[in-house]
């Protein structure tokens, strides 16, 4: 039987980094779904649509918007149209045109399908916002990995201040409850934790006890 396991939660709680190292240990593939909807985002504006036109975004997506993954040593690759786009869709831009083109139902449907049909063929652990609601309803395992908004902020502002950006502590806090609001109050399956979903909050827990903390979940439910 291969292995699922579906990673809920919100913006900046880890999941990606997170997800991967549980992969990684578990040595199963890790899907981050968020990066698809970021190469929606990307694409649109790209093509100057606006992304928050649901008529513009759904149209440039049926005509001309394909977007695949592919993986190189275990790494996932985001392909827009066959171009690269893993990098161009980490900018704060691309997060906040991802949670605009993510509202949509048809956005929705088509990165679904999509994420279902890579789950077909192996063992996966895929983060994201419905993983355990709709993508992978019958998970072995299902997480949902969260942080208090500060500790959020604070770790996004950490990685922002690597990057030389030295955007303030409360514009950050603000961007992230922002997301929040968008992501858990769109019409269209809203972030919410599934009913059978493991809550896991990482605030008070570092980077590899969180890790442990997963491993230790995989692990109760493999032996059930
Ligand atoms: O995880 P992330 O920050 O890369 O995701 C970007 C946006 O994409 C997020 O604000 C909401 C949306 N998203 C979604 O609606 N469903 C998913 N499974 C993953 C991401």
């Amino acid at each position: 039987m291969p292995l699922t396991i579906a990673m809920d939660g919100p913006v900046g709680a880890g999941k990606s980094t997170i997800a991967d190292a549980v992969a990684q240990r578990l040595n199963i593939l890790h899907l981050d779904t968020g990066a698809m909807y970021r190469a929606i985002g990307v694409g649109v504006m790209d093509r100057g649509g606006n992304i928050y036109n649901e008529e513009e975004v759904c149209a440039l997506l049926e005509k001309e918007l394909r977007v695949s993954v592919a993986y190189e040593n275990g790494c996932q690759k985001t392909l827009l149209c066959g171009e690269d786009v893993s990098r161009r869709i980490r900018t704060q831009e691309a997060g906040t045109a991802a949670s605009a083109v993510s509202r949509y139902a048809r956005v929705r449907k088509a990165m679904v399908a999509l994420q279902q049909d890579i789950a077909k063929k192996q063992s996966i652990l895929m983060d994201g916002r419905d993983i355990g609601t709709v993508v992978l309803p019958n998970a072995t395992v299902k997480i949902y990995l969260t942080a208090s908004d500060e500790v959020r902020a604070t770790r996004r502002m950490n990685q922002l201040r690597e990057k030389g950006d030295e955007t303030p502590f409360e514009t950050i806090l603000e961007e992230v409850r922002a997301r929040d609001y968008q992501d858990m109050n769109r019409e269209v399956t809203p972030l919410r934790r599934a009913d059978d979903a493991i809550l896991v909050d990482s605030s008070l827990l570092t980077f590899d006890e969180t890790v442990q903390a997963i491993l230790d979940i995989v692990e109760a439910h493999h032996a059930e």
